[in-house]
Formats: C-alpha cells, structure tokens, sequence
C-alpha cells in the first residue's frame, strides 16, 4: 500500500479496534525507494524502517532519537548508546542533517529548541533564530516604488540572509546540557562529509526540481550538479569544505563559524552574490547571540501544551487553536467526520488572524504573548464556533494587553522546508527542536560547504498597510517570526509527547492535528503522524491530495468551504513517553525513529 492509501474510513475503524488488532490494519508505507537508499544501515534501522511501512511505533526503554535521515538518527543514537545527553544527540543528528538533508537544515540557518530537564522538572526554550543583519532598511524587499518583490527574486541569492543562528545553538545547548566531548559530536559527520554518504531519493529529487536556482551560483551548481547534471539517488557525494567547516567548530567551538575564514566566507558569499547582493557582515557574525526565552505553555484536556514563544507564532498559535477546541468534545466526532474539521480548521482560521495581527519578534514589537492564550479570551473566542457552517469571515480579536495595539495584517510568504528532531536521553531529559534554512535549498548560496539561510523572506515584505505598521516587518537586528512549533507535552507535571515538524505555516496545523488525533481519538504517535493531513490557515481548506482526506471535501464544501487538494509533506517526529517511549517518523519524508 502506497503511503497516500490510508484512508477515513480506515481511520476510523482503527479507532474503534481494540488495541491489539490495530496492527493488522492498514500500513503506510515510507517515501518510495526510501529503504533501498538506505540498505546499508544498521539492523536496529532496517527495523525501524519496517515499523514505519507498517504505521507501527518503535518501542524503547531508555532512550529515542526521531529525525529525518536514518545516517543522522544513527549518528544521534550512537551517542545515547555511549551515555551522552539529548543535547549531545542533538548536535550529532543536526550536523549530519547539514550534509544528507542539505535542502532542510544547516549551520547556515537558525532553529529553536525546547528542553525539559528530568533532574530540575524546568522546562528551557532557546532561540537560535536568524537575525536580520544591522545595515537592512524597511525596503529590504520592496522595488523602486514600494512595491513587494516577487518570492523568490527575493530569496535567491544574498538579500535573504540572515545571521546564522544555529552554531551558537549547538554550542549553548552543550555547555548547559552536553556530557560528551564536544570534539566528539562532529565525528560522525566528519566522517562522512570526508568519505562520502550515499544520495537519498528525497535530496536527488528535490535538487533535479531546482536545478535552475541552484546553477546559478558556481559553488551550489559544482557540489549539486557537478558536472553540469544534477546528482542521483544513490551517488556517493563527498563534502571536503563542510568537513573542514566542522572540525574548525570542533576545535574552537562556536567562535570557529562566526570568526576567521568560515565567517569571511560567508559574508563574502552574501555581498558578492550575482545579481542580487545582501549586507550581512563581520560585525552581525560576532554579535549574534542565543536567547534563552519563556516557555509557552496552553491548556488542552489534562495537558499543557509547551514551546517557543516570539519570534515563533509556532507555541501561540498551535495553543490558541487547542486552546479554543478545548470547549469542544472532539473524540465524540471522530477523525472522519467534517464537523470536527470544520471546528478545527475555524479555529486554526481565528489562531491565524491574530498569528498575522500580532505576532513577531517581542524584543522589537509589543506582543500581547499571555493575553493571546488568556483562558478567558479563548473562552470568549470559542463562542465563535459554535454554530453548523464555515465562518464567513475570520477577523482578529483584542486580547488583553497593556499597550496600545495599531497594527496592520501581515502578509509574510513561508513555503515548507526545515527539519524536526525529538530525543529522549537515558536520564529522561528531553529534546524537541525544529530547524530551518527556511526554504529547500535557502539562498542557494553555499560557502563552507553548508547552504545559507533566507530566513529574512519570513518577514513581511510590505512593512506598513495604510499607514499602519506591521508587526513582523523588517527591522535591523530582529528575528523575522516564525511557525516553528517544536512541542513538549506536559501532564502532571511530566513531559508525555515531543513533536514537531517542518512546514512553513502549516507547521501549525500539523503539529495541532496531530496532538488532537493523539489526545483526542487514541491514534499512537506513529498513526497521529501518518493521519492524512486537512489544514486550514486562510480559509480555504487544504486535504493531502491521494489520501482519505479527500473523503472529506463534499462535506467541507457543503459547509462553506473552498477546498483545494494538494500534496502536504509534514516531517513530523514524536515520541510518547507515557509508557517507555514510542517513536513516530512521517512517512511522507525519509526519517525514522531509534531507541533502546
Ligand atoms: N522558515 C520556516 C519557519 O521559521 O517557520
């Protein structure tokens, strides 16, 4: 069965089948070709791979790591097996991630991390977003007359860049929570950015769809179409320059990227970019820093919902869209049925009116954060559901804030890429961090042997809508706002589920359907993760084209909805930790869950 077969119906017969005879249901199976790539891994791999063609978790006791490429996960679970923290993981799986999923993810971007700490029962969100370089002006994306630049004239090339975060990520996580050797962790990615790792399906397919882009710039066009033809699945490609971008920041540490030659490259790649030239300089490298931010935390059922506060409007808005279905009985309706799609997608339409009203970066605009995921102003909002029929018209509220709030809709453009990692460590710490270049391929810029980000592109081109300011436009030094929404559950106290997933906005939506079909319906993770996907955002509803979901357009229509079928690729990966720990990988991407 292809992984588009699952369907409704299927679905909701799970939900009425006792437990032990969910497994002889349905399957899904992974990304075509996926474990042909991959023949080469590890039995524990080739098992994991198994389990997800059969829509079943993997189970574990001590530890679990869950990312997109089975070379990364590996590389992660072998520094659990040796006792090394979630954290330690962590930097292990991300730089491998920078070579076998270039496209996603990367020291040339930014990412946020959640962490909840067993031995404290703290949780941490740390922010190592991109930041826009000193030198931009509210212009950054307009013509000659005001007027927004087209997407990608805007984010192909050095315009688009924004300070990395991710290194000094890397860093701050090991020196709170790292027990390896720091030199250690870049091992593994060394070593196969030195000897060559074996092409996924996934990386080839999507470099052929962008060839034009990526010829553009001698250094992209030599690693991915050398040549001149684009690489295959299945080639050996080596890396040399990231190989010895790593082990400058295996020797020195963060300083390795944002001083000396690594750093020189890149911001000689911004300014010196053909046809379209960024202002990023040596002075925005030295003074980037991590922030260490509040976590975000909404009710829903007996859980809280925690993660990334602004610049994400990833925590907000998956809570305000919980938040408001928590007045709602869900598991009543069931997974296939439209009525709790159309309370789904309308409160997901409402989260998303004031996501585009109020948020963005909170150091350099008011954000009204608590006022947002107020219970009583979600209260108050729910009320707007409560009738039969799509919502004709989705406008934002006034949440109780301090501050005067004139502010204009934004009008951001985010298309899907990044990259979703979820560990569990031997001492029960736990990691969910979502990571991002922001597009596939970013600027197409490549220096070090790592692409650069074009994470500005997440800001507002326009920055002022009659004379109204928008909250996320460009300003010099902020953190354009993001979707990100890596996710740590909590009941009673102790962490049950991280998630997260790529996605541009409809990251949103993924991670709140699939915490709903976990809580609400008894999916197990694997099953929450492989539902196919109905999100909507603006008011059209979009349904995974090839799926079950399609089943439900009639009925979304008859309520009002225009209804448009699409591929929807979410990368989401979770682990439950309510009884040991099961791990789900999407089977729209190439990742798997490990653990022992
Ligand atoms: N660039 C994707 C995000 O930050 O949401």
């Amino acid at each position: 069965m292809t992984p588009k077969a699952i369907g409704w119906a299927a679905v909701a017969a799970l939900l009425a089948l006792p437990v032990s005879a969910q497994e002889t249901a349905d399957s899904v199976a992974p990304e075509a070709a996926t474990a042909g790539a991959f023949a080469g891994a590890s039995d524990a791999a080739q098992a994991a791979m198994r389990a997800k063609a059969e829509n079943r978790p993997v189970e574990a006791e001590d530890w679990m790591v869950v990312a997109a490429n089975p070379l990364a996960v590996e590389a992660g679970a072998e520094v659990l097996r040796a006792g090394g923290s979630a954290a330690d993981a962590m930097i292990a799986v991300q730089t491998v991630l920078g070579l076998v999923e270039p496209q996603s993810s990367g020291l040339g971007g930014g990412a946020f991390l959640v962490w909840y700490d067993a031995a404290s029962g703290e949780l941490t969100t740390l922010d190592g977003r991109e930041a826009a370089p000193l030198a931009v002006t509210p212009r950054l994306f307009q013509d000659e007359s005001g007027e927004p630049l087209g997407f990608f004239d805007a984010v192909v090339g050095g315009r688009s860049v924004g300070t990395p975060g991710t290194p000094a990520l890397l860093e701050e996580a090991h020196r709170r929570w790292g027990r390896s050797p720091w030199p250690s962790l870049f091992d593994a990615a060394i070593g196969l950015a030195r000897d060559g790792f074996t092409v996924s399906p996934r990386l080839a397919g999507l470099v052929e769809g962008d060839a034009e882009r990526l010829g553009r710039f001698p250094a992209t066009a030599a690693y991915f179409l050398p040549g001149g033809d684009p690489v295959q699945a299945g080639d050996t490609l080596q890396n040399p320059a990231y190989a010895q971008t790593l082990q400058m920041l295996a020797d020195k540490g963060a300083a390795g990227f944002y001083a000396g030659p690594v750093a020189t490259g890149i911001v000689q790649t911004v300014q010196g970019a053909p046809g379209n030239p960024g202002v990023l300089s040596a002075v925005d490298l030295a003074l980037y820093q991590v922030r260490e931010r509040p976590a975000t935390c909404a009710g829903f059922r007996s859980y809280d919902v925690c993660g990334m506060g602004p610049p994400s409007s990833g925590a907000l808005t998956v809570g305000q869209i919980l938040g408001l279905l928590d007045h709602y009985d869900l598991s009543a309706l069931g997974a296939g049925d439209a009525g709790a799609w159309r309370l789904i997608g309308d409160a997901s339409r409402l989260a998303f009116a004031d996501r585009g009203r109020y948020m963005a970066d909170s150091d350099f605009v008011p954000v009204p954060a608590s006022g947002l995921i107020a219970p009583a102003y979600l209260k108050e909002r729910a009320g707007l559901l409560a009738g039969d029929d799509a919502l004709p018209e989705v406008t934002p509220g006034n949440p109780a804030f301090d501050h005067a709030l004139n502010r204009a809709d934004d009008e951001s453009i985010e298309l899907p890429s990044t990259s979703h990692i979820s560990i569990v460590d031997g001492q029960g710490n736990v990691l969910s961090m979502t990571t991002t270049i922001e597009n596939g391929f970013g600027s197409r810029l490549m220096t070090g042997g790592f692409l650069l980000n074009n994470e500005l592109t997440d800001f507002s081109f326009r920055s002022h809508r009659d004379g109204v300011p928008i909250a996320n436009r460009v300003e010099p030094g902020k953190r354009p706002r993001s979707s990100m929404a890596p996710s740590i559950v909590m009941q009673d106290g102790r962490p049950v589920l991280a998630i997260g997933s790529p996605g541009g906005s409809r990251i949103i939506g993924y991670v709140a359907a699939t915490i709903i079909a976990w809580a609400d319906w008894g999916l197990d993770i694997q099953q929450a993760i492989s539902l196919p996907h109905a999100v909507n955002r603006f008011g059209t509803y979009d349904l995974e084209i090839g799926t079950g979901a399609e089943a439900l357009q009639q009925d979304l229509e008859a309520l009002g909805y225009e209804v448009n079928l699409r591929d929807l690729t979410s990368g989401l990966h979770g682990i439950d930790l309510r009884d040991g720990l099961k791990g789900g990988a999407d089977p729209r991407r190439e990742g798997i869950a490990l653990g022992e």
